[in-house]
Formats: C-alpha cells, structure tokens, sequence
C-alpha cells in the first residue's frame, strides 16, 4: 500500500481491478492548480495554528511552486498508481520536498472537504469564458438587430403565420433569455461564493483550530459553510451550474432550429456564410447548416449531462459517499462544451444574410392582420367579440375567394360588416400593423429601438 494516503489499515493492497474503477485522475487533474492553491492556503492555516514550522512551512510551499510551475509547463503528470488528483499531488509533494515535511500537509483535512471546495473554484473560474460566450452571443443578436431596423417578418405562433413583427423584435427575444442565462450564473456564484467547505475535514470539522474563514479568503471566497456536513456533502452547486449550461443550451438550440429552418428553400429568410456552413461528400450543391444543428444536438448532451447528475445525486445519504466522484465529468463536459459551441454559433450568426424582401413579402400572408382589424373594429366601439367574428368572417371569405385581407373590395368588406368601412384599409399594411404596436415590450419600431438600448446598456453593465 506503499503511495496509498489510506494504507495503514489495510494488509494487502488494492486489486488492480479496484484500482482500475478507482481511478480518476484521467478527469481531475485539471484540478491541479486548485488543488496547489488549497494546500497553500492549508499550509498557511496549519503555520497560524503553530503546527508547522517556519522553515517546514516555507519548505512546503515551495514545494508546491515547483509542481504548480510543472503542471503550467505541461510536465507534471499522474502515475497510473494515483487514485486521484489529491493523492498524486501528495505524492508529487513528497518526491519533491521528502515525506517528513510533505506528510505534514495532510493534517485537519480530507479529499472530501478539499474536492468540494476545488471544484467550486473550478467553476466559479470556467464560469467567465462562459458568461463570456453567452454574452459574445447576445452582442452579435443586437449588431443583427440594429442592422435590421424597420426589416419585418411573419410572427409565428404554434408555427403558423401569426403576426407581422419586427426582425429585430425577434432576434432580440432571443438575446433575452440568453442574458438571463447569464445573470444566472451570477447569482450562482454570489451563492457559492460564501460556501468553502475547506476546514470541515471528512465531515464533522477538525480539532486543529485551523480557521476556515482565513483559508476561505484566501481562496478568493466571502466564507465558509456553515456545516461541515453540508460543506463536503452538497452537489446542489454542481447540479446548479450544470442546469445553467442546459438551459444555455435550450435556448441557443431554440434559435438554432430556426436558423435550420429559416435555411431551408421553403422558408429562404437566411443564407448562411459559407465559412460557417458545411457541405455534403455526395451532393455537390448542398451548404448545410451544421453549426446549427450541432447546437441543437449538444444541448440534449448538455440535457443529459444535467439529468445524469441528478440521477446520481438523488438519495445519497449523508455525508460524503464516493458516488460523488461522478459529479464532476458531466459539469466539465458541460463547461468544455458551451466553451467550444458558443463562438462557433456566434459565428454563424454573426454572417447570417437575411432575405428581408422574402420575410416582408410573406408578413402579412396567411391573414396575419386580421388581429389589426379586430382591433380596428373595438376603436370604432364594437365589442370584441363581435369584432372577432367579423374579422374571422373576413378570413373565411378570403379563403373562399383566394385571395388576402387587403385585396378584399369596400364592397365585399361592407357585405360582411357594416362596421367594416373602407377606413379600415388604414390597418391592412405590415408596417402600420407593427407600428400600431406601441405599448412598452411592443413590436413597434420605436419600443425595438428601445429594447435594443436598454439591452446594450445592460450588457455593458457586466
Ligand atoms: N476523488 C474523490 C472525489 O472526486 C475524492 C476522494 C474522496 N474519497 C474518499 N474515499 N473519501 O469525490
């Protein structure tokens, strides 16, 4: 059991299938610089509690520079023999500063306190380039907005032809819940940030007296858990975060659909840039949007990465059990992911040519302003549901006779309503229907112009 951090008890060694299951460094070791910052800040704690010398103390963090110095130079490595990232670290500590100083280390903690605060740390760091992409995203939306001012578009609701909005209304909407996405990662690590289980050992504390609350703000936390129990044993935070990167996901893979149809020849709103598209080995004409598609597709693994942990987390009694070393491959996937996916689909949004004629020749199809007459007809003082009627009315008559709202005569309006004067043609147009539309969070051109402000101010803010 010789390198083992738990031989003492045992009297033979694992089974090299143990080992095998085991084994995580293949995953943890990007905890490394986490795991020397943790020890740093140990080593100080035990020197404040007169356990270490100064020179042991001085000798240990050196020590720990040169592994730290080593991973960042790529050549510090695990050894198949290591369990995990902890254990290879203490072993790398005792080849470097020998067994009297570097056993000294271990004192007042466990793996299980320090993986729950190394992984915090973890996330808490990967969560900027995160933020950072959903943010790139969210500015790229805006640059197409604001290039699209007045541009209009068929409003789809259940993907049928609803009413006409603006381009720009549409994109924005979906940069909303991307910066919500983003705020949420914010109140997750305002949540974290006072929560470093550092100093609750295994899982009931140490009798050292080794303060956690220095080692927490050296390791750039508010404080530290409440309960030591709750500090080694909680994933909620892992759950959490991972939760956030699918609900990026979800919403990156909502546009992304939409892009894979609007791509389509029947729709023809987009065409993609052909350095953000693909083609095909055997059709020589197609240009596929497989950015898009492969956003759609990475969020049912960002999905299922969530779910898995979940799965893995419900029913674990207290306190720490080791199916907790399955948290952390889902949530890096996650994070090495959206860290990959994000730039490339903001790319691709980024050198997205819309047909705006297109878009505007089919807003007001599919009597998409019949709503815009309805309306019309409350002004005039007919209650709505008369005004519902007559408006469907229209529709029906159209249907008969083949044709759109606006190309009904006065005649053919006044057969059908009274109420319908050819002073109703005033709302038949696209860009009077979106105008009209003024109320704040409105489709008309001065509420998008608007959003579009409050939007950049509020990205600026970050
Ligand atoms: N590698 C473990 C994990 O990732 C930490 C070690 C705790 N192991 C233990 N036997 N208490 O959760």
């Amino acid at each position: 059991n010789e390198g083992k951090l738990w031989g003492g008890r045992f009297a033979s060694g694992p089974s090299p299938e143990l080992d095998a299951l085991s084994r995580s460094t293949h995953f943890d070791w990007r905890l490394t610089p986490y795991d020397l910052a943790g020890s740093r800040a140990h080593a100080n704690a035990l020197r404040r509690a007169g356990l270490l010398t100064d020179d042991d103390h001085t000798e240990l963090l050196r020590g720990l520079d040169v592994l730290g110095e080593r991973y960042a130079a790529g050549v510090l490595l695990p050894d198949p023999s290591d369990e995990d990232v902890h254990g290879a670290l203490e072993r790398l500590l005792l080849d470097e500063v020998g067994s009297d100083v570097g056993g000294r280390l271990r004192a007042g903690r466990s793996r299980n306190d320090q993986v729950a605060t190394l992984f915090r740390m973890y996330l808490r760091d990967h969560l900027r380039p995160v933020a950072g992409g959903v943010l790139d995203l969210v500015d790229v939306l805006a640059t197409q907005a604001a290039a699209h001012g007045d541009a209009v578009m068929p409003g789809r609701t259940h993907l049928q032809h609803a009413q006409p909005v603006l381009l720009a209304h549409h994109l924005l909407a979906h940069a909303q819940p991307l910066l919500r996405d983003v705020d949420r990662l914010l109140d997750w690590d305002a949540r974290v940030a006072s929560d470093s289980p550092y100093g609750a050992g295994a899982l009931a504390g140490q009798t050292l007296g080794l303060d956690p609350t220095l080692v927490a703000v050296e390791l750039g936390f508010t404080g530290s858990s409440a309960n030591s129990i709750d500090g080694t044993s909680a994933r909620d935070f892992v759950a959490e975060f991972a939760y956030v990167c699918a609900q990026v996901g979800v919403d990156v893979s909502r546009l992304a659909e939409e892009v894979i149809l609007w791509s389509t020849r029947e729709f023809g709103f987009v065409r993609l840039h052909d350095s953000w598209s693909t083609g095909s080995s055997i059709m020589p004409q197609k240009k596929n949007p497989d950015i898009a598609e492969l956003a759609r597709g990475k969020s049912g693994r960002l999905i299922g990465n969530l779910t898995g942990l979940l799965a893995t987390l419900k029913a674990l009694p207290l306190a720490y059990n080791r199916d907790l070393q399955e948290d952390k491959e889902p949530v890096f996937d996650s994070v090495d992911t959206l860290e990959v996916l994000l730039p490339a689909f903001a790319g691709m949004v980024a050198t997205l040519t819309f047909d705006t004629d297109r878009m505007a020749e089919l807003a007001p199809q599919g009597f998409s302003l019949a709503t815009d007459v309805a309306e019309w007809l409350v002004r005039e003082g007919v209650p709505f549901r008369i005004a519902h009627e007559v408006a469907g009315a229209c529709v029906q008559r159209c249907e008969e006779l083949g044709v759109e709202l606006d190309e009904l005569t006065d005649e053919q309006y006044a057969a059908i309503s009274p109420h319908l004067r050819p002073a109703v043609r005033e709302v038949l147009t696209v860009a009077g229907s979106v105008a009209a539309r003024d109320g704040r969070g409105g489709t008309a051109p001065v509420r998008v112009r608007e959003q579009l402000d409050e939007l950049r101010t509020r990205v600026a803010s970050y």
